[in-house]
């Protein structure tokens, strides 16, 4: 048993305001339907970022400063699709990097360094497998230079002071001159943005749904899953997105594993992620605070998405 999760579900279900982090959303299966969110048109982010990174990697190495061999570090590599056009630039260019790509799947590291084997042989690959807050507990060694890539908007799960903080441990570990390079969902029409999460098919549901799919069976709980629905809504104000699970009855839950008994009232929620929409003059605001000077933007044609390239002062 993950005692992590175990731990994190009692406190978030036994809280006054029923709550379990978007970060337990990725078990083997919600990775799999996390895919079919970035394969459905409403999903932009996908496809802006995969722009930005297609036509735009020229401008992004220049913009680096780096006259020298350096160090690509990506947090989150995934499966890596948006980040190979860039790898594939460089090795067209005969640029000199390594590539480390970490990811706390094993499975989603050993599918990214064949591919890329197989695509780019000539790239040198360094893949690490572990969370971050592993890899990120001792400054970057070496006297090569690092770019730090934290792509597809995953900053924005995070609450203010809880990104600020993330950010600010990336600075820690990056030495004077690094740069990151971070993804960030702007702001835009909320009709845009609300499509994106409260698909018609069922998807985005489905993905809210299987934490309690992961639940049954890694804590031997018995949701009836039927009885459950999702929620989301965007505030344009605040540049939130919050999505819920929906108790539709009253009903009692066991997990058998910890021994707990939970009531849900009818329509109660289980707050289950944030997604921050940001404007330019906030992502501004964020790279000042966590000790970073905003280099450039690099928005897709539709101006939807940004990778922001920042440098540690
Ligand atoms: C992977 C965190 C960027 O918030 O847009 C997609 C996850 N949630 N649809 C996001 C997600 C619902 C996604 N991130």
């Amino acid at each position: 048993m993950n005692i992590t999760f175990a731990i994190d579900v009692v406190d978030g279900l036994t809280a006054k305001d029923k709550h379990l982090s978007s970060k337990y959303f990725y078990d083997d299966n919600g990775s799999r339907i996390f895919q079919e969110i970035m394969n459905m048109p409403s999903y932009y982010l996908t496809d802006s970022e995969f722009e930005i990174l297609s036509l735009q990697a020229k401008q992004i190495v220049e913009a680096l400063k780096f006259n020298q061999p350096f160090n690509i570090i990506e947090l989150g590599a995934g499966d890596g699709f948006k980040t190979f056009k860039l790898l594939e630039y460089l090795v067209n260019k005969h640029i000199d990097f390594n590539y480390v790509p970490i990811d706390i799947s094993e499975e989603a590291i050993n599918i990214l360094s064949e591919k890329l084997h197989e695509r780019l042989p000539e790239l040198s690959i360094k893949p690490q497998v572990g969370d971050y807050f592993e890899i990120l507990n001792k400054k970057f060694q070496g006297n090569m230079p690092n770019l730090l890539l934290f792509l597809g908007s995953n900053i924005g799960n995070y609450l203010k002071d809880d990104a600020i903080a993330l950010l600010k441990l990336f600075n820690k570990v990056m030495n004077s001159g690094d740069k990151l390079l971070i993804g960030m969902d702007l702001k835009k029409n909320p009709i845009t943005i609300k499509n994106a999460y409260d698909d018609k098919d069922g998807i985005t549901k489905r993905f809210n749904l299987n934490l309690l799919v992961r639940m049954n069976r890694e804590l031997e709980a018995d949701f009836k899953i039927d009885d459950f629905d999702f929620y989301c809504y965007y505030n344009p104000e605040t540049g939130r997105v919050k999505s819920y699970i929906v108790s539709l009855k009253k009903q009692t839950v066991f997990l058998k594993k910890i021994n707990k008994t939970i009531v849900f009232s009818q329509n109660e929620l289980i707050w289950t992620e944030l997604s921050k929409k940001y404007s330019l003059k906030e992502i501004e605001k964020l790279a000042h605070i966590s000790g970073f000077q905003t280099k450039q933007n690099f928005l897709d044609c539709k101006h939807y998405f940004t990778d922001s390239l920042w440098q540690k002062e």
